[in-house]
């Protein structure tokens, strides 16, 4: 029998090649982030349709903080569950990891879909992202416009031309009809003029309720998932997971920062950002380790919701990291009576 060839390095999985020795990690931390989400999604699922976002969301942060404590970094929180005042867990500036190295900057919405676990419609997801230390943008700044689309566009869009002319651009990238494109928008009523321009165009249109996060996603994805964009204005803390993820699929995004109000727009000037700045990719989550990690909660486009069967509970991920630009798509069963023999010590 013929020994079998040793794979060439640039075909090793990519959690066992030692990367650039310029970069601070050769470690794959997204696999540590998976289980960290695996853990928020668990928690919060057992909310679901219970009508309680506050006890959905808790749940997955107290479960998220605590399996982030053994992460191996020296973790804090670029943007997160809100300021430290308001929020107990996960809070701007929380150091989070076991405090070893790498030094990292960690984005964290434990639930991306509150409203949708709290009711038990599909599309809630547990996710958090790391990149190198300060290189997460940082904003109080609520809202931010928004436009994705995959690899094939990348370069193509530009968030201050009209949304037809980039929906032509991203038609002629994917060498398609604009009629084939799907743009997928939060429902919202501040949506109603850019539904209008893209209905004008002929592109279809996917209403979400709720959760853009696994939305942008998605339209990083477009031959898996046959969405080819995502358009309109959500969370900044979703603007910055995304980003992670799109950064690490290589598509493209572009931001718009979008003050609610006059308090909101001073505030965006005292953080030092022009309101009209158009935000790359890049600038939203920058550096060169990058690390995406999310679970489905309740099932939806992208990722399979939690089942309990008994003793055991499935889970699905995803899980991405921008240096290798590995995307794995995780099945995972859970055995909660050792889980549970663990917690307890026994
Ligand atoms: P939460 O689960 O954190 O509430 O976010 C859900 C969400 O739909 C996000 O995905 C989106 O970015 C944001 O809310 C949109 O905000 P709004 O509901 O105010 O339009």
């Amino acid at each position: 029998m013929g020994r079998a060839m040793p794979l060439p390095d640039e075909l090793q999985p990519d959690n066992l090649v030692i990367t650039d020795p310029g970069t601070p990690t050769d470690r794959n931390l997204a696999m540590e982030l998976v289980r960290v989400t695996e853990g928020a999604a668990m928690s919060a699922a057992r909310w679901m349709g219970r009508d309680d976002k506050e006890a959905a969301d808790l749940a997955a942060v107290e479960s998220m903080r605590r399996s982030l404590s053994y992460v191996d970094m020296s973790g804090v929180v670029k943007i997160g569950e809100g300021e430290k005042d308001k929020a107990p867990m996960l809070y701007i500036g929380e150091q989070v990891g076991n405090g070893n190295p790498p030094q990292m900057d960690v984005a964290v919405d434990p639930i991306d879909g509150t409203r949708l676990v709290a009711r038990g419609l599909p599309g809630g997801i547990a996710t958090v992202a790391l990149a190198d230390r300060d290189s997460l943008l940082q904003t109080h700044c609520f809202y931010m416009d928004k436009l994705v689309v995959g690899p094939r566009a990348r370069g193509t869009i530009d968030l201050s031309l009209s949304v037809a002319e980039n929906l032509h651009r991203v038609a002629e990238a994917e060498r398609r009809h604009v009629e084939d494109l799907t743009v997928v928008v939060l429902d919202r009523p501040r949506h109603e003029g850019l539904l209008a321009e893209i209905r004008a165009v002929g592109a279809r249109v996917m209403l979400i309720t709720d959760g853009d996060v696994a939305a942008g996603v998605m339209a990083a994805l477009p031959e898996r998932t046959g969405i080819d964009v995502l358009m309109g204005t959500g969370g900044a803390t979703e603007a910055v997971l995304t980003a992670c993820a799109v950064r690490c699929i290589d598509g493209d995004m572009q931001c718009r920062l979008a003050p609610r109000n006059e308090a909101e727009l001073a505030l965006v000037r005292a953080e030092g950002f022009d309101p009209g700045h158009v935000f790359q990719a890049q600038e939203l989550a920058g550096g060169h380790n990058l690390f995406f990690a999310a679970t489905g909660i309740t099932d939806g486009e992208m990722l399979g919701g939690v089942r309990f069967a008994g003793q055991q509970v499935e889970t699905h991920s995803v899980v991405m990291r921008s240096f290798s630009g590995t995307i794995r798509w995780i099945d995972a069963v859970h055995d909660l009576t050792k889980l549970r023999a663990r917690a307890s010590g026994a």
